[in-house]
């Protein structure tokens, strides 16, 4: 018998010209918790899809042993068969089915007889969720109903029922508010005491230091090295990421805010399904020009549906007003609010920012696509130089423009998606969690882009979960907490605690 329950041998794949592993090695023993730590495009999903048989035995060159057998997986259902799960990147959730069926899905409980066994689902889906500390999901309604973090739990929950041995995280945690990543790393060391193996993507560095036991670093499809987390700290996984030193994560401030440009006045939303509820709770604020605001609380307090209101993109019903230059403007859809000078790079991507059976160029030119139309045709040249441009500005790693969207690694995504809306050429640009996803030293070309449009005169309102990254670029912040505003800082050495406070504050 082989010390290790994973090796995976010189593993190569290519999609079309592009290489995007070459020839990785990596050994993983039984029981240990592995980080797996890259930049965007590093690999990373890439080389987990092999492995849990995405990309079948075949698509792919190299070998893996599986407790030292070599595992020739055709589907993700022979992996699973043999003990790998994986929770992936992109939530694979069916908006329209229930949260116990979604749980379930391809794994149902039957009655003798064969009928599904839908109270014995539901019920069981309210353990597993009750495992997680998630309390306020009804397992009969439909997944739909539910924000981008509750869904990443449920996907969570769907994984736990599946009895791994070797469980994989795909950014699991990039969706879920530090009290919901605090329960899942418990999980993950109760895991670890049951003796699962786990493999642990994510670009929340602090998260992989405090969890994993071993870290792997890829770079370009390569192997770049496996050290004992005892051997390292998050200064050395960024130098082995990067392949440099990074010595600063957020640019130096330089932009002056103006005058007030911008005013949300009295927003109220509420509830899709029960409009009794207020999701938002009569807000208002204002922004400056060349001001970054940092919108700031926990998930579900109203953040993503205050901005989406703004911007007409907003589900169920909603009041108040929004003015530009003294102005009040008509943003009740989301083509009239770009009409109005308006952008929004929305949280979720799969759903609302990307075409996925779109190239990476249609995506990037598609609010603007008028700008190049002459007469009944399109002047595709001045179109592909457009994108190249944009391509070059936001850093976005791909072989080519005519790419998939769905073949750029998910940092990638996100500056596509954020490329589309900066043609659009916004006064206002609304940002909510702009750097899911993203790498250390994307995050910091991000911020950079940011101040730069700030500087030239763009207001920006960041929604963000992550606190530091707040604090490290906003001008002011904006603290919410149960639909309703609950403070309103400048950020002049604002702390942590301050704005927790305030997120916190109960009364
Ligand atoms: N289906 C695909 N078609 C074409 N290229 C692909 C496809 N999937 C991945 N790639 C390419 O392979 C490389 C690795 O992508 P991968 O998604 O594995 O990166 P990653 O390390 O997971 O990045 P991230 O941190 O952004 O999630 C990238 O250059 C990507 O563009
Ligand atoms: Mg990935």
């Amino acid at each position: 018998m082989t010390e290790y329950l994973l090796e995976m041998r010189g593993i190569v794949k290519q999609f079309g010209g592009v290489r995007a592993l070459n020839g990785i090695d990596i050994k993983i023993k039984a029981g240990e918790c592995v980080g797996l730590c890259g930049e965007n495009g590093a690999g990373k999903s890439t080389l987990m899809k092999v492995l849990s048989g995405v990309y079948p035995h075949g698509t792919w060159d190299g070998e893996i042993l599986w407790r030292g057998q070599p595992l020739r997986a055709q589907s993700i259902r022979d992996t699973e068969a043999a003990g790998i799960v994986i929770i992936h990147q992109e939530l694979m959730l069916v908006p329209e089915l229930t949260v116990a069926e979604n749980i379930f899905l391809g794994n149902e409980i039957t009655l003798p007889g064969g009928r599904l066994d839908y109270a014995a689902m539901n019920r069981r889906a309210e353990e597993l969720l009750a495992e997680l500390n998630i309390r306020d999901v009804n397992v009969v309604l439909p997944v739909k109903n539910y924000g981008g973090g509750h869904q990443q739990l449920i996907e969570i929950a769907k994984a736990l029922n599946k009895q791994a041995k070797l469980l994989i995280l795909d950014e699991p945690s990039s969706s879920l508010t530090a009290s919901e990543i605090e329960v899942l790393l418990n999980i993950i060391h109760a895991l670890k005491a049951k003796g699962v193996t786990c493999v642990y993507i994510s670009h929340k560095l602090d998260e992989v230091a405090a969890i994993c036991d071993t870290i792997v670093v890829i770079r370009d499809g390569q192997h770049i090295a496996t050290t004992a987390m005892s051997e390292m700290n998050i200064d050395r996984i960024i130098a082995q990421m990067v392949g440099r030193e990074m010595n600063q994560l957020y640019p130096q401030r330089r932009h002056a805010p103006g005058e007030v440009v911008f005013e949300a006045r009295n927003i109220t939303c509420y509830d899709a399904d029960n409009p009794q509820r207020k999701r938002v709770d009569n807000i208002s604020f204002s922004l400056r020009q060349g001001e970054i605001l940092g919108i700031a609380g926990l998930v579900g307090a109203g953040r993503t549906e205050l901005v989406s209101a703004i911007f007409g993109a907003y589900q169920g019903a909603f009041e108040g007003e929004v003015l530009l230059r003294g102005e009040r403007l008509d943003t009740s859809t989301p083509r009239k609010a770009i009409e109005c000078g308006l952008a929004m790079v929305p949280e979720d991507r799969k759903q609302h920012g990307i075409i996925p059976d779109m190239s990476v160029g249609q995506n990037i030119t598609m609010s603007v696509l008028h700008e190049f139309s002459r007469g009944t045709r399109i002047d595709q040249e001045a179109e592909l130089k457009t994108i190249r441009g944009e391509i070059a500005s936001v850093r976005l790693k791909t072989a080519s423009p005519f790419l998939p969207i769905t073949g750029l690694s998910g940092g990638n995504q996100q500056k596509a998606v954020l490329s589309k809306m900066l043609l659009t050429k916004p006064k206002i640009l609304i940002l909510d969690e702009p750097t899911r996803g993203v790498d250390v030293g994307a995050k910091f070309e991000i911020y950079q882009l940011m101040f730069d449009l700030a500087s030239q005169g763009m207001s920006i309102i960041m929604v963000s979960s992550e606190l530091a990254e707040v604090l490290g670029i906003s001008d002011r912040v904006l603290v919410i907490g149960e639909g309703k505003l609950r403070g309103d800082f400048v950020n002049d050495n604002l702390s942590q605690e301050t704005v927790l406070t305030a997120a916190l504050d109960q009364t």
